[in-house]
């Protein structure tokens, strides 16, 4: 019998609580925030939306594996557990642990790129594309046709357009270090990348002798939609399928912080010995030695346990079920969000729901702004605040006007998400009347954290 709740494969063991706010409280508080969320003390957020990342709950095990951490400065068996869980799934020669993703970033960018280079991916997330322009080198997106409209139903949206890889490789031939393919495509809406589209690319790559990496965050959630969306592919295991997203790269950059279900870590992953080499002198340099990499031995050990429960198909079903359901609520009211529902996160389209808005008025930071006045939802502007301003300083619209909803894994249960869905109703009945923003402070770099807004009259 099919029974339509989703029911949260776990039971709760240890509870936080979250505190109640009134609209007036919250008013004030993102008033001092400068209306930017990033600067919010999370207590005065009800339902925090503002990432998945490192914001997830622990299982028993990874809680009791912490107890297993050694401390040990080198070969600590920790080490080996954590390498041994990674090497299971992505079968690279050498791992490389890092504090997080950004970090395995920074490292395999500095080694492997400079001025004049270019490094392709189907979307760069924001930390990626800033790691490669700080080396002086360029970062190109290159996503889809159906990845550009928000509304197309389209089961693999987060593919990266094999063509355009193509002539680009060609026509910038010898300044192309490596390409990157993030699973899933997260600036993009959460969007899944096919085996199919992962085999061409790397074939595309192999010809043209470039190496191909992964920005493997939510790897798993990436493998589940290839199980359930791609032909041939729902009698397989997700561990064979990540397998075989690996067996098609020859590296990756990953932030345990996703899909390693633990709250910090990261490694970069690669089978040249060489750049590995070059990898791990960086490493030393700001990360820590080999075996540890900026991480505690317990993390390393939550990390490991974290991989082997990733993987798992209850999980996993309800991980991927519970998004969209948020995703088809909100298509159900009428509000326009990025279809398919991805992976982590549900994508509200602020561009078509606040069309009084201008992109450089930061639609997606006025709606982000009113879900966190009217209801104490916290999530997070992914359009022209984040992606408008470039390295020579110039501003111009970004692709999407976006607004993010991403849930935490194994954190809430139903009936927060029916009361988001509540206040995405509220604030979707008033939409006509938001108004936009203007920076009135910003870094030169990386600007969504720090920017600081004003309301427009
Ligand atoms: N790549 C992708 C696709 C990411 O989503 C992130 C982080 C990173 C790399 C960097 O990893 O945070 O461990 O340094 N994304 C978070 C987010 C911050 O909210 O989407 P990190």
């Amino acid at each position: 019998m099919d029974f339509r709740t989703i029911i949260e494969p776990f039971r709760i063991h240890a509870v936080e609580p979250v505190l109640m706010t009134t609209p007036e409280r919250r008013h004030q508080a993102v008033c001092e925030a400068g209306y930017n969320l990033f600067f919010l003390q999370s207590q005065d957020v009800l339902i925090d939306l503002l990432t998945d990342s490192g914001t997830g709950a622990m299982s028993n095990e990874q809680w009791a594996a912490l107890q297993r951490g050694d401390e040990s400065y080198a070969g600590s068996p920790s080490w080996s557990r954590f390498r041994e869980a990674v090497q299971e799934l992505f079968p690279f020669s050498h791992v490389i642990p890092t504090h997080q993703g950004r970090a395995a970033e920074k490292i395999l960018f500095t080694a492997l790129c400079g001025s004049g280079q270019v490094i392709p991916n189907n979307t760069h997330f924001d930390t990626t594309r800033a790691n490669i322009e700080a080396t002086g080198a360029e970062a190109v997106d290159l996503p889809c046709i159906e990845a550009r409209d928000a509304a197309t139903l389209h089961p693999f949206k987060g593919d990266i357009d094999v063509e355009r890889l193509e002539a680009l490789l060609h026509d910038r031939a010898g300044a192309v270090p490596a390409v990157m393919i993030t699973v899933t495509n997260n600036s993009g809406g959460g969007q899944p990348v096919s085996l199919a589209n992962l085999r061409t690319a790397s074939e595309v790559c192999k010809r043209h002798d470039v190496p191909l990496f992964l920005d493997a965050c939510r790897f798993a959630e990436n493998a589940w939609f290839i199980r359930e969306r791609e032909e041939g592919q729902t009698q397989r295991s997700v561990r064979d399928i990540v397998r075989e997203m690996a067996s098609l790269a020859d590296g990756m950059t990953m932030s345990a912080k996703k899909d390693g279900l633990a709250n910090i870590g990261g490694w970069l992953a690669l089978n040249d010995a060489d750049l590995a080499q070059r990898c791990r002198n960086l490493l030393i340099l700001t990360e820590g030695f080999p075996t540890y990499g900026g991480l505690a031995g317990r993390d390393l050990e939550a990390i490991a346990q974290g991989l082997h429960e990733v993987v798992e198909h209850d999980y996993l079903r309800y991980r991927i079920r519970a998004t969209a359901y948020l995703g088809d609520a909100l298509a159900e009211l009428g509000i326009p969000t990025v279809r398919p529902t991805g992976g982590h996160a549900v994508y509200i389209d602020a561009g078509a729901l606040l069309p009084q808005i201008p992109p450089l008025q930061y639609p997606g930071q006025a709606l982000a702004v009113a879900l966190y006045e009217v209801g104490g939802v916290r999530g997070c502007e992914i359009g022209s605040v984040m992606f408008g301003r470039h390295p020579n300083g110039s501003e111009k619209p970004a692709a999407m006007e976006l607004v993010r909803l991403a849930i935490p894994r194994r954190t809430y249960t139903q009936s927060h998400i029916d009361y988001v869905i509540e206040v995405c109703a509220a604030v979707a009945r008033n939409a006509a009347a938001l108004r936009g923003y203007r920076i009135v402070d910003e870094p030169p770099a990386l600007r969504h954290f720090t920017a600081r807004f004003e309301p427009l009259p």
